[in-house]
């Protein structure tokens, strides 16, 4: 059997935050990762396009030979996920799988609180989508009593133009954080509902009171990956091992490959694709 690494998805380069928790989770297969930098930001756009958008970027992955894409964008996840996995999946590639961030990250939230309240933030997109509200009150056996949702529209453009540290960056994180503690007091986990927001964790958790848990993603769709192949052998046994990371980008290279180190720490090759 024909062998090929694990397709990660994003509109850009958010979801190398959730492709380095894959490479220390799970560091015998092989990734290919694709960024839509070309179209980015997914995070404002509508149902049908982010739709689109992802549908094309799972095809492309497809025809790579990846047997298994994860979706890293939680925008995406939110538009588009379950169209692709109900609709267009048992056409295309019924014996292939696609799987997003939110369901994942639903359970862990479930596992970790206390009181049953839980804030989330995200992409205007996602919040819009009422995804996490959906899912939490369908996956949380009961759990989870009430959601509270902040959109942070100005977080992925701070993160994207390297203004972590700055003011800017302290005054909209200040100002989403005060607005989801006012919309429930409560909350004792906060779900960092968006590729870019772990890059901003130190600033988040300033505002943050100690008791609230601050979940990032990363390390949570690693592990429920890790546990989703050990009760799938049949899907394990299709993907590639050596531990390669094959970077590819819908915009320049030369653009990728700086922030891309940004994102991973490390310095990254990318190519340019189309399709
Ligand atoms: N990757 C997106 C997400 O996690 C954020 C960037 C965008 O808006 O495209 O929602």
């Amino acid at each position: 059997m024909k062998q090929a690494p694990i397709g990660v998805f994003d509109s850009g380069y958010g979801g190398l935050t959730v492709l380095k928790e894959l490479l220390k989770t799970l560091p015998k297969y092989d990734f290919l990762y694709l960024g839509d930098n070309a179209r980015t930001p997914y995070g404002t756009r509508s149902f049908d396009v982010v739709y689109k958008y992802t549908l094309q970027a799972v095809n492309y992955l497809f025809d790579q030979g990846c047997p298994l894409v994860i979706i890293a964008c939680n925008t995406a996840s939110a538009k588009a996920l379950r169209n692709i996995q109900m609709l267009d999946l048992p056409h295309i590639a019924p014996d292939r799988r696609v799987l997003g961030v939110i369901r994942p990250s639903v359970e862990k939230v479930a596992e970790i609180t206390k009181n049953g309240h839980v804030g989330v933030l995200g992409t205007v997109g996602t919040v819009v989508s009422e995804s996490y509200p959906i899912e939490l009150e369908k996956w949380s056996g009961g759990h989870v009593k009430s959601t509270v949702q902040e959109a942070c529209p100005m977080w992925v453009p701070l993160v994207e133009n390297n203004e972590i540290d700055t003011e800017g960056a302290d005054y909209f994180v200040r100002k989403n954080i005060k607005n989801v503690l006012e919309k429930d007091p409560d909350i004792d986990t906060l779900i960092l509902g968006c590729t870019h927001y772990p890059l901003l964790e130190n600033l988040i958790r300033k505002y943050v009171p100690p008791h609230i848990e601050i979940l990032k993603q990363g390390h949570i769709i690693a592990e429920k990956l890790l546990d989703y192949l050990a009760r799938h052998p049949e899907m394990e046994e299709r993907l590639s091992r050596g531990g390669k990371v094959d970077f590819r980008t819908t915009e320049a290279a030369d653009n990728f490959t700086g922030k891309a180190s940004l994102f991973m720490g490390r310095e990254v090759d990318a190519i340019t694709v189309s399709y």
